[in-house]
């Protein structure tokens, strides 16, 4: 089979990393894909954003199968894209529709989906320019700290969480008066959810689903999970709070009913769904939904899925799921993340790696490419990461951080602390 995978991070890279495994897959094309990938398949210079020109490459390449890394062609509807065109909708799309995208693309349309199957999440309304003092109003009768939440895509930043309510009024004028553009013309605000998060990933057809490893990302820039907000600085699978009781309570009341939902609104989904949660004493709480993979969490899921992803993702694609089972490594996965000096704010380009000594520690490539003299450089901000996979995660991050301290450029930056607050719960029983 001939796979057209879209994407540039180190999420596609361990999708590429599973997918070149597959004895189903004969070829394999990443578009733009990194340095990395092109070790996995071929890196193709295509515009995902571009369904013309992506339909015509899979037309020419005798495509069979699309997997969609990233959100943003998915919530521009490239899955209702190939099954409108005649010539194309042979091809599997791993990605759900349009209007099954809308889970993530706006955050009103995936409160009311929870609400309308009586998901748990926080307490919510969402406010306009028109509705502005209702939402003065309603700021008064939660309390601090108060969650503001631009409805559409805002590139990651469009949540803020305020300490009081002055504060919070006054931010809720500014979204609304356009601080993050037609993304933030509505806003959701909702009650704080106190907890510790975590990331759950399901594949389904739609009607049936698989849970894939959980897994925790690390989000802000500092060590102690201090200043500002990343894509991810590292994470770490399985979650040793995420037990089989918690993980029966998230199957029992989000997956079972989130999928359900989809079937009976009749919304095309053969695709990902990643929910962001809340552990609120025990109980899970849904923070976001998002129809794709997690970046960095692919990078310590995906090595722990033992399954053939392709064939999974083709029984998805046939509505066959339940036929299906899932073999995870019962190891743990820690993920390092490097990125470049000054991200998540400006920061450097075009810097060299030394890679450093190989072992059996999975390197995968976030933001990388290769000069026209072959030298491996820095392209993006955060830059490559380190999965090392053992028995505990004391070693598994051992492992990680020592071929971490191996990949050296000018202006390197790492967290030192990914995991350590998951080992303080192992400590504490
Ligand atoms: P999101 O963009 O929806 O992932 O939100 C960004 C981050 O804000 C989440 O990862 C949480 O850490 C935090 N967050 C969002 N909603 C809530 C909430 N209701 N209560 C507490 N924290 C939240
Ligand atoms: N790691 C969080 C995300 O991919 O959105």
């Amino acid at each position: 089979m001939n796979i057209l995978l879209l994407g540039s991070g180190g999420r596609e890279h361990a999708i590429a990393h599973k997918i070149a495994q597959s004895p189903q897959c004969s070829q394999l094309y990443i578009a733009p894909g990194n340095a990395g990938t092109a070790a996995e398949g071929e890196n193709v210079a295509l515009d995902m954003m571009d369904f013309e020109a992506v339909g015509a490459f899979a037309l020419d390449h005798r495509v069979e199968m699309l997997v969609v890394g990233p959100e943003a062609p998915l919530v521009a509807g490239i899955a209702d894209h190939f099954a409108a065109t005649p010539a194309l909708k042979h091809i599997m799309v791993i990605g759900p529709s349009k209007q099954g995208a809308m889970l993530e693309g706006s955050k009103d349309y995936a409160k009311a989906f929870m609400q309308r199957h009586a998901i748990p999440t926080a307490r919510y309304q969402t406010f306009t320019a028109d509705t502005l003092a209702e939402g003065e109003r309603f700021l008064e009768t939660l309390q601090a700290p108060y969650v503001l939440k631009a409805d559409g895509l805002a590139a990651g930043k469009g949540v803020l969480i305020e300490p009081d309510l002055a504060t919070a009024k006054a931010h809720l004028r500014e979204m609304l008066g356009g601080k993050f553009g037609d993304a933030s013309a509505s806003v959701v605000i909702e009650e704080y959810l106190d907890g510790i998060e975590l990331s759950v990933f399901v594949l389904t057809d739609g009607n049936h689903y698989l849970v894939l490893p959980e897994a925790k990302d690390y989000k802000r820039i500092g060590e102690g999970d201090t200043g500002l907000n990343t894509g991810g600085m590292g994470s770490v699978s399985p979650v040793p709070f995420a037990d089989k009781a918690f993980m029966k309570k998230v199957e029992d009341r989000i997956v079972k009913p989130t999928v359900r939902g989809l079937k009976e609104e009749h919304i095309d989904y053969c695709g990902f769904i990643f929910i962001g949660l809340m552990n609120c004493g025990g109980d899970p709480y849904v923070i976001e939904y998002n129809v794709r993979m997690g970046d960095p969490e692919t990078e310590s899921v995906f090595p722990r899925i033992k399954s053939d992803v392709v064939h999974l993702f083709e029984q998805a694609a046939q509505g066959n799921l339940d036929g299906c089972t899932l073999e995870v490594d019962s190891r743990t996965a820690a993920c390092v993340m490097m990125v470049a000096g000054g991200y998540p704010e400006g920061y450097r380009k075009g810097d060299t790696i030394d890679l450093g000594e190989e072992n059996d520690v999975q390197v995968f490539h976030c933001g990388t490419k290769r000069d026209a003299d072959g030298r491996l450089l820095t392209a993006g901000g955060r830059v490559i990461c380190t999965t090392a996979l053992a028995s505990t995660l004391p070693e598994a991050l051992l492992k990680s951080y020592y071929r971490a301290n191996n990949i050296v450029w000018e202006g390197k930056y790492l967290r030192r602390d990914i995991g350590q607050d998951l080992l303080k719960i192992i400590q504490e029983g």
